[in-house]
């Protein structure tokens, strides 16, 4: 029987930090009322595209797992960040990396989008199509974030980070996938303004309105993930004592403990970056994983759980079981430009060119025909 091993990994964080005294300066918020209801103190503000924060995670992680660019059969850019909807972002990943031998697909499913690519991924080593895998979650949301909301802005940041899957006889990678969507609440969570659905209705992409349910999400997602989770160590027959480490989506501290509260599963065993990263969408749990691995959190043949949610609402939670090697064959030398403003220089700047609420709110719907 083939699995799919996790051989490589590594992430590409913007350095600009934007801190909640930054945000405080143009949203009527407090550090107070940022920590107290979601955990974060600080986020990064990317001053490069997403396709280059995902290159340089994707360099890095093909290089931590002793391969060329050469080698790498497929390429799953999962996210809600991309740059056009044709050409496709993984094939720009694919470009830069000089990867020429490899497919290239996006996937969106929002913060979920690195959940489900690494179990499409695992099936397809599972299954024959590829050999070797690299899987990317990666997001630029202070593109398309609407600045003047404080029930969003102060949630989100940028980040990138991939892993590599290669076939392997021996039983590890994704042992599990419990995969859904509570579409009836999909309203809950709705970007208005990018996509065919706003053509005509005199939108500049960036003049984002965002439809966001913060006390409905957050019961949805300690639901979902707490079921999925419960599911997914059933079907692999793992008890929850038996789960070594904890890598969730980061949306909010409390939501996280109580996910972990529902599951059995310590607070010890959680792998935190909430605080000083916020939520970075599909880039969450990637991102997590490769600071735990970093910092000695992960052991051979440990039993990692990865719960997630995001706008659909999607759900998943995924079971895996590490190989033998914790620490990377190799470095990569790619790094992203130096970055020369500040998170709230660059924040301002994509505020000054946005003006959704003055513009066409009003007129913005959301398109009919997708539902409610
Ligand atoms: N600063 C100060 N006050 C604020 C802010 C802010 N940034 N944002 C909202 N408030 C106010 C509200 O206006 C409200 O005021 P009111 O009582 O006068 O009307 C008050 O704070 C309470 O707001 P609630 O929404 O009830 O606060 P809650 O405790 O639910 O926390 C939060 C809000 C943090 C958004 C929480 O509901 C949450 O985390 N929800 C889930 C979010 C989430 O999961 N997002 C990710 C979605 S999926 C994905 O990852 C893409």
């Amino acid at each position: 029987m083939t699995w799919a091993a996790i051989t490589g990994w590594g992430k590409c964080m913007p350095p600009a930090t934007l801190t909640n005294a930054d945000l405080s300066t143009f949203l009527d918020t407090t550090d107070e009322w940022i920590v107290s209801r979601t955990g974060m103190r600080e986020r990064r503000i990317s001053h490069v595209s997403a396709t280059e924060l995902a290159t340089v995670a994707a360099a890095r992680a093909i290089a931590c797992a002793g391969l060329a660019p050469d080698d790498v059969d497929l390429i799953v850019y999962g996210s809600c960040s991309n740059e056009e909807a044709v050409p496709n972002s993984a094939s720009g990943v694919q470009l830069a990396l000089g990867a020429t031998r490899a497919a290239a697909m996006d996937l969106n499913t929002a913060c979920t989008s690195f959940l489900y690519g690494l179990s499409a991924a695992t099936a397809m080593i599972r299954t024959g199509v590829v050999k070797n895998a690299v899987v990317i979650g990666v997001e630029l949301i202070s593109r398309y974030m609407d600045w003047s909301n404080r029930s969003v802005a102060v949630l989100f940041g940028d980040g990138a980070a991939a892993v590599v899957l290669q076939a392997s006889s021996r039983e590890e990678g994704v042992l599990g996938s419990a995969l859904g969507c509570d579409a009836d609440a999909r309203a809950t969570l709705r970007v208005r303004g990018i996509g065919c659905g706003y053509a005509n209705q005199g939108v500049t992409l960036g003049d984002t309105i965002w439809d966001f349910d913060g006390p409905a999400i957050f019961k949805r997602a300690v639901n979902a993930m707490s079921a999925a989770s419960t599911r997914v160590l059933a079907e692999c027959g793992v008890a929850a004592d038996a789960v070594d480490l904890v890598v969730p989506h980061q949306a909010n501290l409390r939501i996280i403990e109580s996910v972990a509260r529902h599951a059995g599963i310590p607070m010890e065993k959680v792998m935190l970056t909430v605080e000083r990263y916020g939520n970075m969408s599909a880039a969450t749990v990637p991102v997590a994983l490769v600071e735990a691995l970093d910092a000695g959190r992960v052991r051979s043949g440990a039993n990692i759980l990865m719960p997630g949610f995001g706008g659909g609402l999607t759900w998943a939670a995924l079971l895996v079981r590490w190989g033998g090697r914790v620490t990377p064959l190799g470095e990569a030398t790619r790094e992203l430009a130096p970055c020369p403003e500040s998170a709230l220089e660059l924040v301002n700047g994509i505020r000054a060119i946005q003006d959704p609420h003055g513009r066409s709110a009003a007129g913005l719907a959301a398109p009919v025909f997708i539902g409610k």
